[in-house]
């Protein structure tokens, strides 16, 4: 809720080139992009932020059993969050701030966000509940990048400062901390969504195929 708030909100407070000037998070970036980017940035915002907000919601036994139907409202919601931030998102990648490392990390993130909310959807069209939690799980995962990637960000800042001497922090420290954050902030991620699906006997991936009867 707080990376929802803080970071989305900060975006509300002036247009992108008077943030700009303020050296408010990405908007020295994207203030001197084409409108259609700038475009992208803002509907990748609100709607991602309101798919992180909504998202834990969902996850209240309480509130699936109890009131089903705001489930189902809540996940609608949710599912257009995270279908119109993840395509700006991946419009986004194409113009990162650390070029193709965002590219390929951003972008793959977006790719698998989309794909994951697509596979809970069709699960849960086909009343496959177990399925539909799990893909859900996986795709939480995902749509939590936004926080791990803050989370990554300080640590990776702090523990190069007993090392860094004489130096603009701007120019050396902050840098390197954001440049393994487009991998970084989802693929840990995935590995502790897949724990927590076998954990509660949920269907889980399988990098092989499992051996045919009557094989081995
Ligand atoms: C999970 C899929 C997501 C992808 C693929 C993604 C992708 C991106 C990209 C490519 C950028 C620009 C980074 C750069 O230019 O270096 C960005 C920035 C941003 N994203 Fe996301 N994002 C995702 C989820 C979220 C969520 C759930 C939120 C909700 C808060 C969010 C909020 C933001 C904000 C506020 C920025 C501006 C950066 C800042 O000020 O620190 N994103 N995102």
């Amino acid at each position: 809720m707080a990376i929802a708030g803080y970071f989305v909100g900060q975006y509300a407070q002036g247009t992108l080139s008077s943030l700009g000037r303020q050296h408010v998070g990405l908007a020295p970036d994207y203030a001197t992009q084409p409108w259609p980017v700038q475009a992208a940035f803002y509907f990748h915002i609100v709607f991602a932020g309101l798919a992180l907000a909504l998202g834990p919601w969902q996850f209240s036994r309480r509130l699936r059993v109890r009131r089903a139907a705001v489930h189902r409202g809540i996940g609608r919601v949710y599912l257009v969050g995270v279908g119109v931030g993840a395509v700006a998102a991946f419009v986004m990648s194409f113009f990162s701030t650390v070029g193709l490392l965002g590219f390929f990390g951003f972008g793959t993130l977006a790719v698998l966000w989309g794909w994951t909310a697509w596979r809970a959807y069709r699960a849960i069209r086909e009343r496959d509940v177990r399925s539909h939690q799990a893909w859900m799980i996986r795709n939480f995962a995902l749509t939590y990048a936004a926080v791990t990637l803050r989370l990554w960000y300080g640590v990776l800042i702090l523990v190069q400062i007993p090392f860094v001497h004489g130096v603009d922090p701007i120019d050396t420290i902050m840098p390197h901390a954001y440049a393994p954050l487009p991998f970084l902030c989802w693929l840990p991620n995935l590995v502790v969504a897949e724990w927590m699906i076998r954990r509660r006997s949920l269907p889980a991936l399988h990098l092989m195929a499992s051996p045919s009867p009557g094989e081995g």
